[in-house]
């Protein structure tokens, strides 16, 4: 069976194709570069640059996976949530898609292809407590099963991709921030700096990264000029806070799952800030430390891609969870609809 997937929700442009036995047959990304010189992804561009690129990296895709349009089982789109404008460019393609080929049409939710992309390169058995973390979202969650989801903690402020995006943004770093901090962070002193970690010590696994993002810009305000050393250094001890911040908060996220499913024992991670190393270093020691096992999706999967949309799809159509053409994008979109905030 062939799946193409199609990402569009901010401002990668992406589609790939999967078959049910975990095969990658293609992944074709495109990441908008009309957003730098704005420093954040202006959803008024990013929309019209998906449009004037999706079908020509849907049919590269088709392509390269070395099979025709005729071939394919269905097809799935990220139906939200995202930037409104894009993710109706990738639904709207999909659907057309779908009723010229006679095919089953799938909306995917795009949190729900970050959550199940560990399971396209690796074994992993639901249960499994992941950690969610992108551009816009920061969330701890159990995963019961494809749909099935309790949301455990989130972020009360900014995801942990923003902040990355943010500080790099004051540092003079440039878009997407997060792998510009990793590289200056490799040369830095991650202990010059003193930042705070917002909840270490506090119940449950809500995290807050504002407050650090703060403390970032107070320390560079009140330091007059800002060298390139003084960039490493602020780099490697924002990551470090980062990442301290998050391996506490998930202490407690651990507790909390091991109490509702003791046989659960992986722990996984998805979305953009995932592709960092430090960070998947830490995550790793404390998995150990709990009797855990990590998974990590490739680092080339953790950023917005098509193969996350195609393989959470080829996950629905397998269990026979397919859309009427009639869905209707979703700029939100919880993975939990029980959860409060
Ligand atoms: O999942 P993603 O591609 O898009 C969203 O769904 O939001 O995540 C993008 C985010 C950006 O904030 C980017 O700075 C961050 O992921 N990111 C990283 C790294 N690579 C991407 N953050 C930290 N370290 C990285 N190496
Ligand atoms: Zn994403």
């Amino acid at each position: 069976m062939f799946v193409l997937g199609i990402e569009s929700s901010c401002d990668e442009t992406a589609a790939a194709v999967v078959t049910e036995r975990k095969e990658l047959l293609s992944n074709v990304v495109f990441s908008q570069q009309e957003h730098k010189a704005f420093g954040g992804v202006v959803p008024e561009i990013a929309a019209r640059a998906h449009l004037q690129r999706v079908d020509d990296i849907v049919e590269t895709a088709v392509k390269n996976a070395g099979i025709g349009f005729s071939d394919l089982s269905a097809v799935a789109a990220a139906g939200g949530p995202g930037l409104i404008g894009g993710v109706i460019v990738g639904v709207m393609t999909a659907k057309a898609i779908a009723a010229v080929h006679d095919i089953p049409f799938i909306a995917v939710n795009h949190l729900e292809g970050h959550a199940l992309t560990a399971r396209l390169t690796a074994d992993i058995s639901f249960p499994y407590l992941l950690f969610l973390t992108s551009g816009g979202h920061c969330q701890i969650l159990a995963v019961e099963n494809v749909g099935k989801y309790k949301r455990l903690g989130a972020t009360i402020d900014d995801a942990a991709g923003e902040a990355f995006d943010k500080v790099a943004k004051m540092l003079g770093l440039g878009y997407p921030g997060g792998p510009m901090i990793e590289r200056y962070a490799e040369t830095g002193d991650d202990k010059r700096f003193d930042l705070p970690r917002p909840m270490v010590g506090k119940e449950g696994c809500d995290l807050s990264f504002s407050g650090l993002k703060t403390a970032v810009r107070r320390l560079i305000e009140t330091s007059g000029t800002f060298s390139e050393k003084d960039k490493a250094d602020m780099a490697a001890c924002f990551q470090r806070a980062v990442s301290d911040e998050i391996v506490s908060r998930l202490k407690n996220g651990i507790k909390m799952f091991k109490k509702l499913y003791p046989d659960g024992k992986n722990l996984v991670v998805g979305g953009g800030v995932a592709a960092n190393m430090a960070l998947r270093r830490d995550l790793m020691a404390l998995a150990e430390k709990n009797g855990m096992t990590f998974f990590a999706p490739p680092v080339r999967l953790c950023t917005d891609n098509g193969a996350m949309i195609a393989w959470a799809g080829m996950e629905r159509f397998l269990k026979g969870s397919v859309d009427s053409l009639d869905f209707a994008p979703r700029p939100r979109w919880p993975l939990d609809p029980s959860a409060k905030r």
